[in-house]
């Protein structure tokens, strides 16, 4: 099926076509934008997120991270000091991986394009999960955190790091400004593409707030979800646990 360009989003199956699609045709931009867009702020974002995945006490494992785009995040994790493991970057718009493949030449990092809702990894597969401004484009979000769980060791973490409307009201009155009016402009200018940057907002209002994600990540099997907020409520870190192997626990020191 071939995603309508001049289209508003859709939901269930249709959108996740359109994602596919959009960010297929956003690919040469999207680092550009990226950065542009976030002023630079999305950089440090992903420092966080790296250094909330504990990845230190496995340093040669195995790491996965999911809708990895053109590799930032990926690249963050290895490109860390001590760090001697490898990295799979996965996500289903060839697209992006392809534009980002000069960046991971002289890095541990192997892209592999699947569908973060279902992937074709083993069960316990990987020392640690992240994901970056992906979740909130599954269509079934429930089904993405299901197999993050399931190809995760036991004992481990998935880091999500996302979007959210923060909850001051001053800031949140800032924030909607810069997403409805600003960046859906400055994004449809740069990029040329028609709604690509007006579906980041609609895709932050219509995702679930940190303590129903807490949830859902709980209800995917983590037997903890933490969270905290960053830049004043703008985005969130979410640090799912597995089980460890004996039983449940707890995510210890960050
Ligand atoms: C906003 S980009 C984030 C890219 C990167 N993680 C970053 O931090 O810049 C979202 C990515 O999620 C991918 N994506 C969305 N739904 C997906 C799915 N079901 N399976 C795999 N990738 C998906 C898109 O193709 C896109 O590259």
């Amino acid at each position: 099926m071939t995603a309508n360009r001049a289209a508003e989003p859709a939901s269930g199956r249709a959108r996740e076509d359109q994602v596919r699609t959009l960010f297929g045709e956003i690919a040469p931009r999207y680092d550009l934008l990226n950065h542009l867009l976030s002023l630079n702020v999305d950089r440090w974002w992903r420092r966080r997120a790296v250094r909330a995945l504990g990845w230190e006490t496995a340093p040669a494992g195995t790491y996965l991270d999911l809708c990895s785009g053109t590799f930032d995040l990926a690249l963050e994790l290895a490109g860390r000091p001590g760090f001697e493991g490898t990295v799979l970057g996965s996500d289903f718009a060839f697209p992006m991986l392809a534009q980002g493949l000069p960046k991971i030449e002289d890095a541990p990092v192997s892209p592999v394009c699947a569908d973060t809702q279902l992937l074709p990894f083993a069960t316990s597969s990987f020392a640690g999960i992240t994901v970056g401004f992906g979740v909130r484009n599954l269509s079934d979000l429930q089904a993405g955190l299901c197999e993050a769980h399931r190809t995760l060791q036991p004992g481990r973490r998935l880091v999500v790091l996302d979007f959210t409307v923060p909850p001051g009201r001053l800031m949140r009155a800032a924030y909607l400004l810069y997403f409805n009016h600003i960046l859906p402009r400055a994004g449809r200018l740069i990029s040329g593409h028609p709604w690509a940057y007006s579906y980041l907002p609609k895709s932050v209002e219509g995702f679930p707030d940190p303590p129903r994600l807490a949830e859902l990540m709980r209800d995917a099997g983590f037997v903890s979800a933490d969270w905290f907020l960053l830049s004043g409520g703008i985005a969130a870190i979410h640090v799912g646990v597995k089980a460890p192997a004996g039983g449940p626990g707890r995510l210890q020191g960050r």
